[in-house]
């Protein structure tokens, strides 16, 4: 799809207080800066979107990978003033296509989908799997 008149994709992590407050207003989890910081850095492909009126950073996502074979995308978010407008859509094509480009034939790509991402993962080919997914959780 292409990106959205008033746009520009980069192909990189947002900085630190934008990953954060990205990651807030789009209603995702709080992190500390200590744990972004390991994100912008280790993340195997890392892309935003700002607005270029504003300069703003509205959507991020990344991957997490090895490089060989498997791949995990994290970290979609759109900020809800920006959203429907078909961001998110740009940033998994490129994540998507930035495994393509970089890593050997057949890769398993996958994610964890919240209810609101789920027709936007299931429109570019993502399906549920009979896996289930778990989470270590200590008290
Ligand atoms: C999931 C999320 C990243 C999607 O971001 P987005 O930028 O709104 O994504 P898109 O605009 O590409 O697609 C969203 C919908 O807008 C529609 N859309 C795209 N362009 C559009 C346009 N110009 N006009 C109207 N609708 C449009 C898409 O068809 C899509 O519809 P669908 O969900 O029914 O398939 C965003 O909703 C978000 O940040 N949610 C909160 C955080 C979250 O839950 N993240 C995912 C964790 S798994």
């Amino acid at each position: 799809m292409p990106l959205h008149e008033g746009y520009e994709l980069r192909p990189a992590p947002p900085s630190l207080d934008e990953y954060l407050e990205l990651r807030r207003i789009a209603g995702l989890s709080a992190r500390t800066p200590d744990q972004a910081r390991g994100a912008l850095a280790h993340s195997w492909a890392f892309c935003h979107i700002r607005e270029q009126q504003s300069g703003h950073a509205v959507a991020m996502g990344r991957t997490l990978g090895d490089g060989g074979w498997y791949f995990h995308i994290a970290d979609m978010a759109t900020d809800p003033a920006h959203q429907r407008r078909g961001l998110g859509t740009s940033v998994l094509e490129w994540l998507i296509a930035e495994i393509d480009a970089r890593a050997p034939a057949d890769p398993y790509i996958s994610l964890l989908a919240d209810d609101a991402g789920q027709p936007l993962y299931r429109r570019l080919g993502f399906v549920p799997t009979s896996s289930l997914g778990m989470v270590l959780r200590r008290l």
